[in-house]
């Protein structure tokens, strides 16, 4: 006799549903009848457009995740984030520096943070936001670039910050500004670019570029990997 699929109760935006278990919030929504065509993207964790608000039946705290990322559990509500508009200043990558006062420039409200941790609870990446946020204050772009690396700019931080601060942006300035002005260039890269612009690997690109598809998926599986280390 085949297993029977454990059925799980989810509320969407207050209505009642039971979805198999096992399924991520995004195909809870789909299996529902929910067409995502906004608030969808990657489906893999990386672009940040399905950010997720949920709590559960009998417990108010709000909790935060991706929806294609985060899997469904008993008497979840749910209800997905709609687009809003945030803060984003316009600059030039060019014509700005990479120094906090530029930072504070461009995000003044920046100072206004008091450190309440609300960006870092509501992070679904468990990144240190507050801490990031702090480092930007103090001028220290590296290490916001470090800390946010791994952010995919999904807004959850804004959504909740009771000052209006933009993490998520800021952070993505301090991204840009290490790696145009800060990050240590690469003797390997620069010679590899100076190569190609010598017209070193002409005939070989040409020779890909004209390669049939299969061909092509044998070349790629057979080629070389040089070790990491
Ligand atoms: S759809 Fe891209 S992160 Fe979820």
């Amino acid at each position: 006799m085949a297993e029977q699929v454990r059925m799980v109760d989810i509320y969407i935006m207050g209505r009642h549903y039971q979805v198999p278990e096992g399924l991520t919030i995004m195909t809870a929504l789909e299996y529902c009848g929910y067409r995502m065509i906004r608030g969808c993207g990657c489906r893999a964790g990386f672009c940040g457009a399905c950010a997720t608000v949920f709590n559960f039946k009998n417990d108010p705290q709000l909790r935060y995740d991706l929806a294609c990322q985060k899997t469904i559990e008993q008497d979840m509500y749910l209800v997905q984030i709609p687009f809003f508009p945030s803060a984003k200043a316009l600059y030039n990558l060019e014509e700005v520096e990479a120094t906090g006062e530029q930072v504070l420039t461009l995000y003044p409200d920046l100072v206004k943070c008091f450190g309440c941790n609300t960006c870092t609870k509501t992070c679904p990446q468990e990144l240190e936001v507050m801490w990031f946020m702090s480092d930007a204050l103090r001028g220290d772009i590296r290490e916001v670039a470090n800390k946010s690396f791994d952010c995919v700019m999904c807004g959850l931080c804004a959504a909740r910050c009771p000052q209006g601060l933009v993490p998520y942006n800021i952070a993505l300035l301090c991204r840009r500004l290490y790696g145009r002005y800060l990050a240590p260039t690469s003797k390997h890269l620069e010679d590899r670019l100076a190569e190609i612009e010598t017209g070193k690997f002409d005939a070989e690109l040409e020779e890909l570029k004209n390669m049939s598809q299969d061909k092509l998926r044998r070349r790629y599986a057979e080629r070389d990997i040089e070790p990491a280390y």
